[in-house]
């Protein structure tokens, strides 16, 4: 293990590489990033790497295709080309144009939980963080909204626009493990702890939390909170950068078997063996890339 790590370092040096990595990468993966963060520190930190030449992006593909799009001229290697978002994929172009055609006066922000060909028709991209800033940045007082449905209904309460979600049901099967009977199970095992979920849970979810936040809301929170005990109702490696960050919080997952299958794709041979090659690379239909710009700048300037 000593010597793989070695050897990453060594080849991140040579190649004048940076790895990024979200924040549900298994800890050998933290480990070893150069920046960890939310999927909307992520692409902020993406559009800051004029330095570097090659990016190591272990997250899942919609981030590192972000990457891509502010930084074309770079290469952007994601070690597992495997490694998908099921809920990115549950919005086809065609459902967002259909939508777009029926309404007609609705501004478009796609959840940057979205593939490329869906992200060049959007007016704008939110994550979780800044999802409720962005959509009320906006002139217009109807947004289609997508593909997450339930960080949709989040949003929806807390503006006085309307929000259409497509698809209708487009969700995460990770944060839709989670249930109000677990969220009741839990504070009845840890009566002094703060029950925090991610705004992708459901709404009978979210309305039995005590706080919604992204993953990277939910660090900034906890470390600055007076409280010692929490209940984390996200994906189960955000406790492990929790730990490592603050670890004198006592913190408890909301379910063990909160697992993003796809982000544990990548491993530290494949970050070593990405590096090597430079391959596979992230690459994207120049249009595509140059049409989703303009949506990935609005999101960014919105959220200052
Ligand atoms: P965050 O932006 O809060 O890290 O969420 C990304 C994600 O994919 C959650 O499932
Ligand atoms: Fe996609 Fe859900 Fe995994 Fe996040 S946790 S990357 S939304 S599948």
């Amino acid at each position: 293990m000593n010597s793989l790590i070695e050897d990453i370092n060594k080849l991140k040096e040579e190649k004048n590489a940076i790895i990024l990595a979200h924040n549900y990468q298994p800890k050998e993966v933290q480990n070893i990033a150069d920046f960890l963060g939310d999927s909307l520190e992520l692409c902020i930190k993406a559009s800051e790497i004029e330095d570097k030449d090659l990016v190591i992006f272990c997250g899942v593909d919609f981030m590192a295709e972000t990457a891509f799009i502010l930084n074309p001229d770079k290469k952007i290697i994601i070690p597992d080309i495997e490694a998908d978002c099921q809920m990115a994929n549950m919005l086809h172009e065609e459902e967002l144009l259909k939508a777009k055609e029926e309404h007609p006066d609705a501004s478009v922000v796609l959840y940057v939980n979205s593939i490329a060909e869906a992200k060049q028709h959007a007016d704008t991209l939110c994550t979780s963080a800044n999802a409720v800033k962005v959509v009320n940045s906006l002139d217009s007082d109807k947004v289609i909204f997508g593909p997450d449905s339930n960080l949709g209904q989040h949003v929806a309460k807390r503006t006085d626009k309307e929000i259409i979600t497509v698809p209708a049901d487009g969700h995460c099967y990770v944060h839709n493990k989670f249930t109000k009977e677990d969220v009741i199970a839990k504070k009845a095992e840890y009566p002094n702890a703060e029950v925090i979920c991610h705004p992708e849970c459901v709404d009978e979810v979210q309305e039995a939390c005590d706080k919604i936040l992204s993953t990277g809301g939910m660090l900034t929170y906890i470390s600055q909170s007076d409280k010692e005990e929490f209940i984390i109702g996200t994906e189960i490696d955000m406790i492990t950068r929790l730990n490592e960050e603050i670890p004198n919080k006592k913190l408890y997952p909301l379910r063990e078997d909160a697992i993003c299958e796809t982000m544990k794709f990548h491993t530290l041979e494949k970050i070593k063996e990405a590096l090597e090659k430079e391959e596979p690379q992230i690459k994207l239909d120049n249009s595509v890339a140059e049409k989703s710009l303009k949506a990935v700048k609005h999101m960014l300037n919105a959220s200052k």
